[in-house]
């Protein structure tokens, strides 16, 4: 079935006679059958930001490695499989689950300061697409293990480029501070160490500076490092067939206004010109963040001596951001109600004061209401947890009219299935 005209105007999450919908389906219809809190993410708004980013390098050599820790359930990995994606891992359980997914092992690349013997065995027996090399001490392990199992390792090296993110400083990542990646001035050494190592292959440069980057500049100075390294490592001889740019593309969540992810693509294809080399991202929040929502269902209202709360049946342990970074999500009610807004803290029922979704926000509402928290689609599953022996949610992902259970909620019985009482 075709979209109703509303959808096709305001997008995958959109209203009818005030009730949200994601794609055709009812919001209401999704909590009724699949309970709260629940994930819902929309096949549609997945496939429109990819195909936005692959039409902004039409006519380029490109591939897209989606940062599968945004969101690593595998009906999401599996839309993006199909679409050509390639997946950007971070550890040998993401490793797992993108083969699982379907994804093309060649077009993995491997990110990471700590890759294990185990792992680095792992991504080589898959025959992943490049390890992107953190440090010295792991171009070495890389080279021993890659020897030891008989094969060439594909390398990238991870460069800091020493540039301000301008974003939160948990999630800034390309400062000489951080842990991330090979200092600039070392890279070059670095480089041609690892061009003598026998069982290494130079394949491209890797860096990341960062995550919800909303400003162009800071990445282009990135670009323009990066691009200096290039040239002098073509010069040395040393050709190199990718670039990898990372990922780190902010998106809206409450009043920010990221540039289109066309204008950083146009200024960073100005800039690497007619270099002959293949252009690597590795987005992750662009792609997801706002494909996502978490439903939660109000389960109290409270009035306290200085504030009233909106007690719901979902918590930090379902979406850490707010609680981790601050994070601000807007939190929409799913039906419309008459009455007096009031400003609520919408919290969730786990014990620590930490466990808030908002705060001050101007709600109208009556105990059994449906919220939607927004922006949800990236970091929020995928960091999610059991505090509190609380079973994590369900996930869900709409397509048109059909609703996929893409995750089914977990029982408490799983949650201590792997514990053992003391024996006697
Ligand atoms: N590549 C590497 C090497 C990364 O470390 C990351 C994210 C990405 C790509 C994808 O970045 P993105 O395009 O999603 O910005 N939990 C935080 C975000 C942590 C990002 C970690 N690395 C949050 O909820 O904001």
């Amino acid at each position: 079935m075709n979209l109703p005209e509303e959808a096709a105007a305001r997008g995958p999450f959109w209203r009818r006679g005030g009730r949200l919908h994601v794609e055709s389906v009812p919001l209401e219809a999704i909590a009724a059958r699949h309970g709260t809190p629940c994930y819902v993410y929309s096949r549609a708004a997945l496939e429109s930001r990819f195909r936005e980013f692959t039409a902004a390098l039409a006519g380029r050599d490109h591939l897209l490695c989606y940062a599968m820790k945004a969101n690593s359930n595998l009906a999401v990995l599996d839309v993006f499989a199909r679409l050509g994606a390639g997946f950007d891992i971070v550890s040998g359980g993401e490793l797992a689950r993108a083969l699982a997914a379907g994804a093309d092992p060649r077009r993995i690349v491997f990110s990471g300061v700590g890759k294990s013997e185990a792992e680095m065995r792992a991504a080589l027996a898959a025959g992943i697409g490049c390890f992107n090399v953190e440090s010295a001490a792991e171009l070495e392990r890389l080279d021993r293990v890659a020897g030891a199992a008989g094969k060439r390792a594909p390398v990238s090296l991870r460069v800091n480029p020493d540039v301000d993110a301008k974003t939160h400083p948990y999630i800034s990542t390309g400062l000489k501070e951080n842990k991330f990646g090979i200092a600039h001035g070392e890279a070059l050494g670095l480089y041609r160490e690892a061009a003598r190592r026998p069982n290494l292959e130079l394949v491209g440069i890797d860096c990341h500076i960062g995550s919800q980057i909303t400003e162009v500049a800071p990445y282009l100075e990135a670009v323009d490092r990066i691009l200096a390294l290039h040239d002098r490592l073509v010069a040395e001889g040393i050709a190199l067939a990718h670039l990898d740019f990372g990922g780190g593309f902010g998106i809206r969540y409450r009043d920010e206004a990221p540039p289109p992810i066309a204008a950083f693509v146009a200024g960073i294809l100005d800039r690497v010109g007619d270099r002959p080399v293949k252009l690597m991202f590795e987005p992750g929040r662009w792609l997801v963040g706002n494909a996502g929502i978490l439903l939660t269902r109000v389960e109290y209202l409270k009035r306290g001596a200085d504030r009233d709360f909106a007690i719901v049946d979902a918590a930090m342990n379902d979406l850490m951001r707010p609680a981790l970074y601050d994070a601000w999500h807007d939190i929409v009610p799913v039906a419309p109600r008459d009455g007096p807004v009031r400003r609520y803290e919408v919290v969730g029922p786990v014990c620590e004061s930490g466990d808030f979704l908002g705060h001050a926000r101007e709600l109208a509402l009556a105990e059994g209401d449906l919220l939607a928290v927004l922006s949800a689609g990236a970091y929020g599953m995928s960091m999610s947890s059991n505090y509190n022996t609380r079973p994590r949610a369900a996930e869900v992902l709409v397509d048109g009219e059909t609703v996929h259970l893409a995750r089914e909620r977990e029982t408490v019985p799983m949650l201590y299935a792997l514990e053992r009482r003391l024996p006697g």
